[in-house]
Order: structure tokens, then C-alpha cells, then sequence
């Protein structure tokens, strides 16, 4: 089990780019699979859990070749897949295993979805119910609705869906299986959450409509095959944004950074807390803005996060906890319940973290209340195997007096599988001679 060291180095100064964004990145390829020909991916996050889906569309007899890490083409046959040899093994991604349910779930045969231990233990009743109530035959082998799922697809029809949480997965695979059954089929959520299924289809010509928080989609529609390139991930440079927000004197650029509306909301919520950031939309052609975020450090003080906001920041929520954390005052998240189910329950893993820190927090049902500018201590804490935790606790380690350790950091291969080299050179920075916290050696990808 690796761990990883982490000592202070609060000033963060210069330019990034980070991966690709993970959430386009498994989109890109399933429609892609599902389209009439030949597309180039560009931009694709090489990381665990997009190749897990790379794996399960070659399983089921779509050629794909991966020329250099970050780039993919695909050839796609018209919706068409072919029964899967073997159990398709979606290791710790729930994306993979929740969109492909709603592709297979059309298939003339039947496949069985298996995932690593914290995959098991995670909620698919969400998808089995739409996708049973459209015509498919799920069984969740697990216990209450969890993985492994047996899928029996087949003719589907077309359903009108409300769905009980706000969820991008669920919202997906009702319209990716929503494709294959003739007529319209509508699903409406509580609150927006992200929309690149939609806007990806949109760019793939099948045009789904949009009418305030539904989406419908025809089916029988197969995409149009043409080349896509993926933005960098905003959730992944959520942690160097939070680095830079929590400390004055910093500035940071990230360049060609994802930057749809329904995924910004970590800039509003930064905001609120006293940091500046301008944002220039540089490219929008592909459906998916994309551009620069410059951040300037100030000191911070407590924010709510709560309500609407919360699915557009599901999963900055770890790293918003540290800025919280690092804050004036008192920081409350709420309405967040959607967090104890993620890949670690990552209210309970904030809540043991930050205390191990220091750190003044109480966990409530559905968030956590943060009493911020108690200074951190290096401390020995664990990601929960939970890539996001592990990330944010690395920045905590930024921050803290003294040495931080991360504990089983494996799990960061799944989302961002260059955080440590990015990490590694602002401690190097600090470690020097110089003992002004300038980090101005951040690396650049281009
Ligand atoms: C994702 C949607 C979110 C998010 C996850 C990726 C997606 O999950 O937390 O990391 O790509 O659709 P939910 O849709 O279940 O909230």
C-alpha cells in the first residue's frame, strides 16, 4: 500500500493544465462505440477508471486503438455490441458500471457487471428501476441493489422518468438506453446536474430537448461518427484552485480546463469565500466550453453549500471541506446525503481526516459543519481507498505544520493519475533553501 509524504508549501504561483475531464472522457467513448464510423478521441483521461470503460466496449466487440495514452479511435458500429466473453469487470467506476447498464439494457443478451470492494457497495437500484420499468431484466446479486448486476437486455420502450435524486449517471444511461427504444422517452430530475451526455449527443447530431430540468431523446437515432476532443478535468484542477483560493498572494492559471456551467460551480462557491478568479472561454465548438481560470489567493472566509448548488459540486466537496477548513468562520455543507455513497463515504472520511488534522468538524446526516482558521497538523491520515480523499488531503498537507502522511494513494490512478508528480514538485520547492513558500515550478502539459 503506497502512501504518500506531504509537507507545507502554501504559495502557489504559476501555470498548469491537468487531464482530461474523466465524466467527458467515458462519454466520448461509449458514444463513440455507439456511432456509424470511425472516431479520434483526443484529450481521453488514459486513467484507470475511462479505461475500465475502454475494456468493457472492446468486451463487447468495438475495435478501439490507443495510439498514445491521451488519444483514442474508435470505430463505432451503429449501436451495435456483441455478447461479452466474460464477467465485465468495472473495477472502481461507477460511471462505467451505471451508463453501460443503459446500453446493455438493450442488448439481445445478457452480461454480468462486476466492480472492486468499493464498487459492491454502492447503489444501482437508481438505474435498475428506469431501466427494468423500460423492459430489461436486472438482477443485483448484492445485497439491497448492489453490484455484481446480470443484465438481460432487449426491446425496449420508451419511458417518461422522475427521477428521486439528482444524478448524471441515472440521467444517462435512461438516455443512452432511451436510443434504442422507439418513441420519446423523457426523464426529469430534482435539480440539474451535468450535462454532458447531452451535449456530447448533441455533437454526435442526435438532438435531445431540453425543457427546464427534462431531457427527452427520440430513439432508434444512432450518432453521427466525428472527431472529439476532451477538455481538461475541472474537478481534478478543483484541488490546485483550492490550493491557490486558500493562500494570499497566490496566482494560478489553469489552461485548457473543462468549463460547462453545470460543473463550475466550485468558482462561485470560491468566490463566496473571498478568493478572485477570472475565467475566459477560449473554445466552445465541440458542445463543451473550454478555456483559462486564473485564481488569486486571499484570506478566506465560511460559505453554505447547500441545495441546488450541491450536484454541481458533488465532487469538489472533499477538497471545498479542506478550503472550508482553511477558512474564517464557519463553513456548512448541506443537502450533500449523496456523499456516503460515493466511492468512500466521504462524509465520515472528511470528518476522521480533518480531526486527525486538528481540524473543528462535526458530521451531520447529509454534510458537515467546519469551523475554519484552526491551524492543521501534520498527521497520518487515509484516502478510505477514495481517490478524491486522497487528493484533497494532500492539499490539506500543503497547509499543515509539519508532515502529512496519505495513506493508500493507489486509488488517484483512477482520476488523476499525475497528481503526485504536480504535488511532489511544489513540496521539492518548498523543501529548498529559499524560504519564501514560492512555488513558481508547477509543470506545464501541453
Ligand atoms: C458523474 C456523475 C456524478 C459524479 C461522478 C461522475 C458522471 O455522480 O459524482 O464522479 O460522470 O456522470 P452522480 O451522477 O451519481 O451524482
Amino acid at each position: 500500500m503506497a502512501n504518500w509524504k506531504v509537507k507545507r508549501a502554501p504559495v502557489i504561483q504559476g501555470e498548469i493544465t491537468v487531464p482530461g475531464d474523466k465524466s467527458i472522457s467515458h462519454r466520448a467513448v461509449l458514444i463513440a462505440a455507439m456511432s456509424n464510423g470511425e472516431c479520434v478521441i483526443n484529450g481521453f483521461l488514459a486513467s484507470e477508471d475511462c479505461m475500465r470503460t475502454v475494456d468493457a466496449m472492446r468486451a463487447l466487440g468495438i475495435e478501439i486503438e490507443n495510439p498514445e495514452p491521451s488519444t483514442l479511435i474508435v470505430r463505432g458500429r451503429k449501436r451495435r455490441f456483441t455478447a461479452p466473453l466474460a464477467d465485465i469487470d468495472c473495477g472502481n467506476s461507477g460511471t462505467t458500471m451505471r451508463l453501460l447498464s443503459g446500453i446493455l439494457a438493450a442488448q439481445p443478451f445478457r452480461s454480468r457487471l462486476v466492480g472492486d470492494a468499493s464498487l459492491s457497495r454502492r447503489p444501482m437500484n437508481r438505474v435498475i428501476d428506469p431501466l427494468v420499468e423500460m423492459g430489461a431484466a436486472i438482477h443485483a446479486e448484492g445485497d439491497k441493489g448492489r453490484p455484481p448486476l446480470v443484465i438481460e437486455g432487449g426491446k425496449l420502450r420508451p419511458i417518461q422518468y422522475f427521477m428521486p435524486v439528482a444524478s448524471a449517471q441515472v440521467k444517462s444511461a435512461i438516455l443512452l438506453a432511451g436510443l434504442y427504444a422507439k418513441g420519446k422517452t423523457t426523464v426529469t430530475e430534482p435539480v440539474q446536474s451535468r450535462d454532458h451526455t447531452e451535449q456530447i449527443l448533441r455533437y454526435f447530431l442526435v438532438h435531445p430537448q431540453q425543457d427546464d430540468l427534462s431531457v427527452s431523446i427520440f430513439g432508434e437515432q444512432t450518432p453521427e461518427s466525428r472527431d472529439f476532443t476532451v477538455p481538461g478535468d475541472v474537478s481534478s484542477a478543483a484541488f490546485w484552485l483550492v490550493a491557490a483560493a486558500a493562500q494570499p498572494h497566490s496566482d494560478l492559471l489553469v489552461r485548457n480546463v473543462g468549463l460547462n456551467k453545470t460543473r463550475t460551480g466550485i468558482l462561485a462557491v470560491l468566490v463566496r469565500m473571498g478568493a478572485h478568479y477570472s475565467e475566459i472561454i477560449e473554445e466552445s465548438d465541440q458542445g463543451e466550453p473550454r478555456g483559462s481560470i486564473e485564481i488569486k489567493g486571499a484570506p478566506l472566509k465560511g460559505t453554505e453549500i447547500r441545495g441546488k448548488e450541491i450536484p454541481n459540486v458533488i465532487d469538489e466537496l472533499p477538497i471545498l471541506a479542506i478550503a472550508g477548513a482553511l477558512a474564517r468562520g464557519k463553513t456548512t455543507i448541506a443537502d450533500a446525503g449523496e456523499l456516503r455513497v460515493k466511492e468512500s463515504d466521504r462524509i465520515a472520511a472528511i470528518a476522521k481526516n480533518l480531526r486527525a488534522m486538528g481540524g473543528n468538524v462535526a458530521e451531520t446526516e447529509d454534510g458537515l459543519e467546519i469551523t475554519g482558521g484552526v491551524p492543521l497538523q501534520g498527521a497520518r491520515v487515509s484516502s478510505y481507498g477514495d481517490h478524491r480523499i486522497a487528493m484533497a488531503f494532500a492539499i490539506a498537507g500543503l497547509f499543515a505544520e509539519g508532515e502529512t502522511i496519505v495513506e493508500d494513494i493507489d486509488c488517484v490512478a483512477t482520476s488523476y493519475p499525475e497528481f503526485y508528480q504536480t504535488l511532489e514538485k511544489l513540496s521539492q520547492v518548498h523543501s529548498g533553501p529559499p524560504p519564501t513558500h514560492v512555488i513558481s515550478s508547477i509543470p506545464v502539459r501541453h
